[in-house]
């Protein structure tokens, strides 16, 4: 990675492949499924991820497609869940997000205003993702954009790369193997989560 020295504010994407190792399936994976998010231990890739966001004292965010909390529950602040949390419930009828553990199936009342309006707090296909003005504001202030195990087959995040190009910023992707946009990316890593994404932490830490 060119320039390190220059790097001050870093915006990394993370996809399901961060958490593979925790026991998340990825969506494309053969045998992947989407309903099944079994969580059993946050992964190194978390814990590096955590350590960045404590010990950077430039800007960063860390824009995550997952919606698991395993990068609160390794100890990161600076998150924004782009497709949503599969932790809350969303009012369409308050607007009202709420923690909701249960089944929405049977549409349950708001706990707010009481409505049957309830639904998950996640994006689905044809939906706008959440925050991103906040996300292309990152972005243009940004020095290095790192996007972590994900398949770059989901727009628009699979496009940050492209955005990010084109205001200058240095792009580094971490992945098991070649993604569809690797060869967007000024640098492109290969292999497991848990050992990439702690090496660049130390990297970039320690630079
Ligand atoms: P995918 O399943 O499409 O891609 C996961 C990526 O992680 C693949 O490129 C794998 O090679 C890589 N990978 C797998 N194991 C890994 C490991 N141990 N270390 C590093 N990389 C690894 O998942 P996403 O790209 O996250 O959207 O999918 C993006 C979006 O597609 C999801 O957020 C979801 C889905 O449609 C919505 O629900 C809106």
């Amino acid at each position: 990675m060119a320039d390190r020295s220059d790097i001050r504010n870093i915006v990394i994407l993370t996809g399901a492949g961060v958490g593979a190792e925790s026991g998340t399936d990825t969506f494309r994976a053969e045998g992947g499924l989407w309903e099944q998010h079994r969580v059993e231990a946050v992964a190194p890739a978390h814990e590096a991820l955590a350590k960045l966001d404590r010990e950077w004292s430039g800007e960063l965010l860390i824009v995550t497609q997952n919606v698991d909390d395993l990068h609160e529950r390794a100890g990161a602040n600076r998150v924004l869940h782009m497709h949503g949390t599969h932790l809350n419930a969303w009012c369409t009828a308050c607007d009202i997000r709420s923690p909701w553990r249960g089944t929405l199936i049977d549409r349950p009342a708001c706990p707010d205003c009481g409505e049957k309006a309830l639904r998950p707090d996640v994006v689905w296909f044809g939906e706008m993702p959440y925050e991103m003005d906040r996300i292309f504001a990152a972005l243009r202030e940004a020095d290095l954009f790192v996007s972590i195990g994900t398949s770059g087959a989901v727009y628009p995040a699979a496009g940050f790369v492209r955005n990010a190009r084109d205001l200058g910023v240095q792009t580094l992707e971490l992945n098991l193997e070649a993604s569809q946009g690797s060869h967007w990316f000024d640098e492109s890593r290969h292999g497991p989560a848990s050992v990439l994404v702690p090496e660049w932490v130390e990297e970039i830490v320690g630079r």
